[in-house]
């Protein structure tokens, strides 16, 4: 009965120096405008904390930053963190030219910054600074030539505290960080995605022409070839000459149609194509397709069927393709019992 009384008490007591210790925070953070400037400090931030997958949730930027949000479309990053390096993986969707993209820094010695290390012959003079307000909330304070320019707020989860967001929301605006762009994660992205899409070398083994039947497309527009009442299927037909390859796609529907044809060679970017193949199951193909800013992801089989597993599978790999329109082609689903008997 007495350990519980004193354990209560200290448990009182322990939520009391919380309080206290977050009124204090409180009126540094939310102070008068002068104490709002400049990065939030800390000590520099433990490893294990920090390493590891983060969902960037908002990002502002000066308006006189070189980059604006529109080169910052990634989605999530993958951080490694010590004493004397902080490096960032970021990735969007994988036809993105920046996905897997690594920035690294070196720490500058006797400070808590950490200055990017440039590849170009320009060094850009850029460095970072980090701040954990939570264990789950990473910010990333950008300095160029030593002007503070943006901030980055990242989430373990797919979204982050109201009050958090507006305390970054606010700090932004009292820095002149007015660009501010907010990102919508319907899913934790970073858990959900990192490692989905990996590299296949499957087109290298085409010899000529291949027919592969069509289960599921995902695309990032709206294709209205599918939006249709008629019974139909749909064909990809891949062929490769020497290093040049061509993708037709056709809908069958009483007669073939060709809706896409694509000619597509590697490190040719003029014509602003790319074709990529994914690692997928045995007798699957899994082709994503960009063209300009349309790109599509392909689920293609031997048989032109597939199993709910890998059709529930694909529905993911369609969200962190980025796309937002999906089809399933009729009768591609494989029944599983009926696939036993045969
Ligand atoms: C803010 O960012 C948007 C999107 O990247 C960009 O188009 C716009 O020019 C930027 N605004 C200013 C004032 O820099
Ligand atoms: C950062 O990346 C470089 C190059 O890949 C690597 O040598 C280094 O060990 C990495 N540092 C950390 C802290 O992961
Ligand atoms: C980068 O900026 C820092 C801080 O202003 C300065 O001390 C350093 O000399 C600069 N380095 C280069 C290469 O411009
Ligand atoms: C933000 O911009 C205003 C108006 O240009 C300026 O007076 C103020 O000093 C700036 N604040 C910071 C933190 O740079
Ligand atoms: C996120 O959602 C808000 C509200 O719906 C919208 O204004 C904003 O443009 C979205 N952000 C992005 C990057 O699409």
């Amino acid at each position: 009965m007495d350990l519980l009384l004193l354990s209560l008490s200290c448990l009182k007591m322990g939520v009391l120096s919380f309080y206290l210790f977050l009124s204090c925070f409180l009126v540094v953070t939310h102070g008068s405008p002068s104490d709002c400037v400049g990065e939030r400090k800390g000590i520099l931030p433990d490893p294990a904390t920090v390493s590891g997958l983060w969902n960037l949730i908002a990002v502002s930027l000066s308006p006189n930053s070189k980059y604006q949000s529109d080169d910052i479309a990634y989605v999530y990053s993958k951080v490694s963190f010590s004493e004397s390096e902080l490096n960032c993986t970021v990735f969007s969707n994988p036809m993105a030219d920046t996905n897997g993209q690594l920035y690294e820094h070196e720490r500058i010695p006797g400070t808590q910054a950490y200055k990017f290390k440039s590849t170009e012959e320009l060094a850009e003079n850029y460095t970072t600074t980090l701040f954990l307000p939570h264990p789950d909330i990473l910010i990333c304070y950008d300095r160029e030539d030593n002007v503070l320019n943006g901030a980055y707020i990242h989430s373990r989860g797919a979204s982050l505290p109201k009050e958090e967001m507006d305390n970054f929301l606010e700090w932004s605006k009292c820095n002149n960080l007015s660009n501010i762009t907010v990102y919508n994660h319907t899913l934790n992205d970073a858990q959900e995605c990192y490692g989905l899409f990996e590299r296949s070398e499957d087109l290298k083994g085409i010899e000529g022409c291949e027919t592969w039947g069509l289960v599921a497309k995902a695309s990032n527009y709206a294709d209205k070839n599918y939006h249709i009442r008629l019974l139909y299927s749909a064909k990809l037909e891949l062929c490769k000459e020497e290093e040049a390859y061509t993708v037709k796609e056709i809908q069958i529907a009483g007669e073939e149609k060709t809706l896409m044809e694509l000619k597509y060679k590697k490190g040719a970017k003029e014509d602003k194509v790319k074709l990529e193949s994914f690692k997928t199951g045995t007798n699957l193909l899994l082709l994503g397709v960009q063209k300009d800013n349309q790109r599509t992801l392909f689920l293609a089989s031997k048989t032109s069927k597939a199993k709910q597993a890998v059709l529930d599978d694909f529905e993911i790999k369609a969200h962190c393709f980025e796309a937002t329109f999906t089809y399933l082609v009729p009768g591609s689903k494989e029944e599983e019992s009926h696939a036993e008997n045969q």
